[in-house]
């Protein structure tokens, strides 16, 4: 049953450390310098990262589709203590299922930060959205994608052959998947900021 039948805007997910919401052209500038790091660069775009002002101007043209009833497109700033230090969100993928996606600072990465940050865009896509399936691509190669999909209780379902075009090169994905029934390995929902009600579970799944 399709349950999204209402515009989802303006989104805000609090976790305990890190809150979701929604962009704007006063982030173009702490988005490109956390793109433009080698380490996420070389995980993430396929061009080469559009200048401040160039994505202040794509941001600003955002702005006018959020609150489109069709939105199909989630793209949130992640922040720490009002710093953004990510961004990601849930893209849709036909009418029940979502992909999830996120970039974190490299600065900010092996603090389980992404985990929760994922974590957080999972519910909203069970709870709010009310989708189906939620899908997460990653390359075979990124051992901490993978690793935060498995944490966020997605499971692997294989992987596809060439089927991301990267700088000019044909690469494989590793895809996951997690289903509405499926447990979910955190506790409690979302909290209401730092110290909320909202807590992960992360156990090993390998
Ligand atoms: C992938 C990314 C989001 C992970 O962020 P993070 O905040 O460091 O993730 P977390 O701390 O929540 O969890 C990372 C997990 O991966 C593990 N990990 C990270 N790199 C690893 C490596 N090279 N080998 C083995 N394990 C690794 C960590 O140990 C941790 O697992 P654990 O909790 O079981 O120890 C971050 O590295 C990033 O933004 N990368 C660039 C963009 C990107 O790749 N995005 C995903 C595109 S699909």
């Amino acid at each position: 049953m399709w349950r999204h039948t209402y515009v989802m805007f303006p989104v805000t997910l609090v976790g305990p450390r890190v809150c979701w919401r929604e962009m704007s052209p006063a982030d173009a500038e702490a988005l490109h310098d956390l793109l433009v790091h080698p380490a996420v660069f070389d995980k993430t775009l396929d061009e080469d990262v559009p200048p401040a002002d160039a994505l202040r101007d794509y941001l600003r043209e955002q702005l006018g589709t959020l609150e489109d009833p069709e939105r199909a497109r989630y793209k949130l700033a992640l922040t720490l203590d009002g710093r953004v230090i990510g961004t990601g969100g849930i893209e849709l993928r036909g009418r029940h299922t979502g992909e999830v996606g996120y970039v974190l600072a490299h600065d900010q990465w092996g603090k389980g930060l992404a985990t929760e940050a994922a974590a957080l865009l999972i519910d909203f896509a069970f709870d709010d959205l009310g989708l189906h399936r939620v899908i997460g691509h990653t390359d075979p190669a990124n051992i901490g994608s993978r690793r935060v999909l498995e944490k966020c209780g997605l499971s692997f379902e294989g992987v596809h052959r060439s089927d991301t075009l990267q700088r000019g090169e044909w690469r494989d994905s590793a895809a996951y998947a997690i289903v509405e029934d499926d447990p979910r390995p955190w506790t409690g929902q979302r909290g209401d900021g730092p110290g909320g009600s909202y807590a992960l579970r992360t156990a090993k799944t390998r």
